[in-house]
């Protein structure tokens, strides 16, 4: 099985955690999966809260209405891949440029299921890029900041989020205190959103492996 095959066979397990209702849907080539098999059982729901256009386009190709936000209240369930998760679902993410609004509809939910192929779990966080959204005019003050932290920021160059700003990709980060970390970058004026999901953590991992799909809560 190839790491696609992983991330689909994750993707579909994920499906015994949709119930009714509006669910929240996050972005990625994992979730891409999750949507496909979710139009399968679309006459559970009502539809979905999604967090980039690109997951909202491929949802309402399914016929799967999909809702503002502010016109729902709280989710039951969001499902959403990550980049990166250590043993107690603390999660990088933003891999895919969405982690603004991955981390809003994470936050709006009461049960957030993670799924992924099982090179992402790791011991510690950092062996993949950090991403930080950032507001366009304090990207060079934002990089200052996080050379500061101990980290090599790199422009992702050529990318505008759905929110219009820019993201930063810091490697050689050892995140060893993911919610302190989360706090610190939080601070700096100019990140609109860090890719670090501590403080919000994933309630549930499936993770797509040869032996199938194991689940860690
Ligand atoms: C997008 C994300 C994705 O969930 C993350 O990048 C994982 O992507 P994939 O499922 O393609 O491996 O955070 O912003």
């Amino acid at each position: 099985m190839n790491q696609d095959d992983l991330k689909k066979q994750a993707a579909e397990a994920a499906l015994d955690y949709v119930e009714s209702g509006v669910i929240g849907v996050g972005t990625g080539s994992t979730v891409n999966h999750f949507i496909d098999a979710l139009a399968s059982v679309k006459h559970r729901i009502e539809g979905a809260v999604s967090s980039s256009e690109v997951s909202s386009e491929r949802l309402k190709r399914h016929g799967i209405q999909v809702f503002d936000l502010n016109a729902v209240g709280e989710l039951a369930l969001y499902v959403d891949g990550a980049d990166e998760s250590n043993g107690q679902l603390e999660l990088i993410k933003g891999g895919g440029g969405a982690l603004t609004r991955e981390k809003i509809v994470a936050a709006a939910s009461r049960t957030f299921v993670c799924i992924a192929d099982e090179s992402k779990l790791v011991e510690v966080l950092g062996g993949f890029p950090l991403p930080v959204e950032v507001i366009p005019m304090a990207r060079s003050y934002v990089a200052r900041e996080l050379v500061q932290l101990g980290g090599t920021p790199v422009w992702r160059e050529g990318f505008v989020t759905d929110n219009g700003n820019l993201i930063l990709d810091v490697q050689n980060l050892e995140i060893t205190d993911p919610k302190g970390l989360e706090q610190r970058i939080n601070t700096i004026a100019g990140v609109v959103t860090v890719g670090i999901f501590a403080w919000r953590p994933a309630d549930v991992l499936i993770l797509g492996s040869a032996q199938g799909p194991r689940t860690i809560k």
